[in-house]
């Protein structure tokens, strides 16, 4: 099985289209060590042939075009694509904005939560996806489902989708209930296990906590691929971007003690990368204390374009 990390960043990528903050303006620059990354999204293939995307990012044009893998193959018929299926973890608009782009009546999947499925209902815009040419299906958490082209054909690409703690899209939230729980597990976010002959991908780019039952789920992995949002909670209002904290849009922080890194650190696993990075997150800087700290840990940071087998 083959892994390729399409797009690394969280939403608004890096550097993003407004931000001013240090970390966008050295990218922007061109600064070494601080790589460009666009929008979260990854893709799958069991036959090297076709792929299934994991979220359909708002950058997905480039990314396509940055991916031999993702485009017609030269034999193939005059409008073609080697996406077979988009599988979404949540609705959120990083996720599933790149859906509007694969318009063009041709035919893929989308596999989605009944939430997610709920939402792309409600929001007649992604009727532009003929749901007869593009067909819906649910992904019925903790079965393990093989992942299907449009015509029912097998992709070969076999995965589990579980609810992980996390909370709606933001255009979602309800103004009256501002006390929401931003990290319940009701479903609204998934993490998915893609299953590999040299063990199981876990696919997770949001998730609020870690608790037991995520750790036994993750014990054993071959490699996570986990949400790396924020390395300290606070680190928006810190820089100066945003009001919210990173558990107040879902998302735990790399580091202290509540954090991803000391959560996971006993916890088996053959590799461990952060995706899914927001463009405030100092370890987009390759030269910081923050980038060593987590690679001294024993993770990655992942880029766009890296690519794995298993
Ligand atoms: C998130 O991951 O928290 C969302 O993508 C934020 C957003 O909708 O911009
Ligand atoms: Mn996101």
């Amino acid at each position: 099985m083959r892994v390729k990390i399409v797009g690394s960043a969280a939403g608004g990528g890096f550097p993003q289209w407004n931000c001013n903050y240090r970390l966008s303006r050295a990218a922007r620059a061109g600064v070494p060590g601080m790589r460009p990354r666009t929008q979260s999204s990854i893709a799958v293939s069991a036959d090297g042939t076709g792929w299934v995307l994991f979220n359909a990012s708002p950058d997905i044009r480039q990314q396509i075009a940055q991916a031999p893998e993702l485009q017609p193959a030269s034999d193939a018929p005059r409008r073609s694509t080697p996406i077979r299926a988009v599988v979404l973890t949540n609705a959120d608009v990083d996720h599933v904005a790149g859906l509007l782009s694969l318009r063009e009546r041709q035919p893929f999947a989308i596999y989605a939560s009944a939430q997610v499925l709920a939402t792309l209902e409600a929001n007649s815009i992604f009727n532009v996806l003929d749901p007869a040419i593009v067909p819906r299906r649910l992904l019925a958490p903790t079965e393990e489902m093989t992942i299907r082209d449009a015509a029912g054909r097998e992709t070969g690409v076999v995965i589990e989708s579980f609810p992980v703690p996390g909370k709606v899209a933001l255009y979602l939230e309800d103004k009256d209930h501002p006390d929401a729980d931003f990290s319940s597990d009701a479903g609204d976010t998934v993490g998915i296990r893609i299953a590999g002959s040299g063990g199981a991908v876990f696919y997770i780019p949001g998730c609020a906590r870690i608790d037991a039952a995520l750790r036994t789920r993750l014990a054993g992995a071959a490699c996570l691929l986990f949400d790396g949002t924020v390395y300290t909670d606070g680190e928006m209002i810190a820089a100066g971007v945003g009001h919210k904290t990173g558990a107040r849009m879902g998302h735990i922080a790399m580091s202290g003690q509540a954090g991803s890194i000391a959560g996971l650190a006993d916890v088996k696993i053959g590799r461990r990368i952060f995706i899914h990075i927001n463009n405030t997150n100092p370890v987009l800087d390759e030269n910081s204390a923050e980038h060593a700290a987590v690679k001294a840990a024993g993770w990655e940071v992942a880029s766009d374009g890296m690519e794995m087998e298993f």
